[in-house]
């Protein structure tokens, strides 16, 4: 591996407010930096979400985030297994938001907030039905390299005509690839 696409080295932990520092992160996208550093509190007060962060070791700048909230799709989407169940809405864990500091994307960080998400789900799944993990892929410029990296992941189109930018991957394909 070329060593600008090392990993860096880094720590994921959940969201505290005075080990965090927000202030310099900017993902190239207003809105998710707005979130993450205007509403991200209100929302955990309020049960909304959960937020993760990654820091590099020994510095409390943001590097990257995730954030997970529950959700239900409905079920005449995804796969036929949840057309068996019988139930309207299918229960899964949405993935509200991922970004990555603008200086240091493409470095692999993105890819391993989501694999930590993952994990973090197949714990959840395990104390109550959650089918699948849920992402709205953000439109505009580099889409389709948005696609593709959620696509390299597992994740593929949910097919709601409502909503073409779902992806879902369901818990069984992430315990499989993740063991
Ligand atoms: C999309 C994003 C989270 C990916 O994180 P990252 O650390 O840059 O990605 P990785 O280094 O893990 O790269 C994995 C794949 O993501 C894609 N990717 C890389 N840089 C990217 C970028 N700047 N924007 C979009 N996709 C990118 C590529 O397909 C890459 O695979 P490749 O290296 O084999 O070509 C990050 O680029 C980001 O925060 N972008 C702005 C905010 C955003 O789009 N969030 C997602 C909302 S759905």
């Amino acid at each position: 591996m070329p060593a600008e696409r090392a990993a860096p080295t880094f720590t994921i932990a959940r969201f505290d407010k005075a080990l965090h520092d927000r202030s310099g992160f900017s993902c190239g996208f207003a809105p998710i930096d707005n979130f993450l550093k205007s509403s991200l509190s209100d929302q955990i007060k309020d049960g909304m979400v959960t937020a993760w962060m990654a820091t590099a070791e020994g510095n409390p700048a943001v590097l990257g985030f995730y954030t997970l909230g529950a959700m239900a799709v409905r079920a005449a989407f995804g796969p036929r297994a949840w057309q068996r169940a019988r139930i309207p809405d299918v229960p899964v864990i949405y993935i509200r938001a991922v970004a990555v500091r603008e200086d240091v994307q493409g470095k692999r960080l993105g890819t391993a907030l989501v694999v930590d998400a993952m994990r973090r789900c197949i714990g959840i799944a395990e104390q109550m039905g959650a089918a699948a993990m849920i992402v709205d892929v953000l439109d505009g410029t580099h889409f389709e390299r948005r696609w593709k990296f959620y696509a390299e992941l597992g994740f593929r189109a949910l097919g709601d005509p409502d909503n073409p930018r779902r992806v879902f991957i369901p818990m069984a394909d992430v315990r499989a690839t993740l063991g």
